[in-house]
């Protein structure tokens, strides 16, 4: 624990770096908070500025974590601790402490954690929001969606990460309250 906890800490650090603030800033764009959805994060910057730059918002999300998740695997921790780095990762993102804990919804954070926790289910969980985005065209539809079947998919691919891959998706579900309000007024922006 006593090497966890500092690297969960420093996963939180991590985590408050929202891509979507760093490109809207680097391309002159306004502040993706106060724009489209008002979240800072890959479908607010995909509506709002194209393409590339929800692309580029999603790498820096998905892969920002990344340092401190390896070092945790070269120090061999185990599961139950890596999951404690990449919860501080997804923390970060969505309450970051230098935007008066107002962040993201961490979809693209629990992606990229689970991208190299335990691949398959992220590229799973990938595969069934592209479709769906692609089908029904609202992002918050494909990502309560993949949320809700990301532990089943852990469960039956990578039991030992299941457990975290459920308290990731319970944080996409809480920081998805107002999507789910809209999507009952049908007001929720299309993709
Ligand atoms: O990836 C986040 C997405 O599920 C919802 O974002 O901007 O449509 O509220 P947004």
């Amino acid at each position: 624990l006593h090497v966890t906890l500092p690297l969960a800490a420093l996963g939180y650090l991590s985590g408050t770096w929202l891509g979507a603030m760093t490109v809207c800033r680097l391309a002159r764009l306004p502040d993706p908070r106060v724009t489209g959805s008002c979240n800072p994060g890959f479908s607010n910057v995909l509506r709002q500025y194209g393409v590339q730059l929800a692309l580029a918002t999603l790498i820096i999300d998905a892969t920002k974590g990344w340092p401190v998740l390896i070092l945790g695997m070269i120090m061999q921790l185990p599961p139950w601790g890596l999951g404690l780095i990449g919860l501080g990762v997804l923390l970060g993102h969505c309450y970051p402490a230098w935007y008066r804990f107002r962040g993201g919804k961490a979809v693209a954070s629990a992606f990229g954690v689970m991208l190299l926790l335990t691949p398959g289910v992220a590229l799973i969980c990938a595969a069934i929001w592209a479709l769906l985005a692609w089908r029904i065209h609202t992002a918050a539809i494909a990502s309560l969606a993949s949320a809700t079947l990301a532990p089943l998919v852990s469960l039956w691919l990578s039991p030992d990460f299941a457990w975290v891959v459920l308290i990731f998706a319970l944080l996409v579900l809480v920081r998805h309250a107002l999507n789910i309000h809209r999507l009952h007024q049908g007001k929720e922006p299309k993709l």
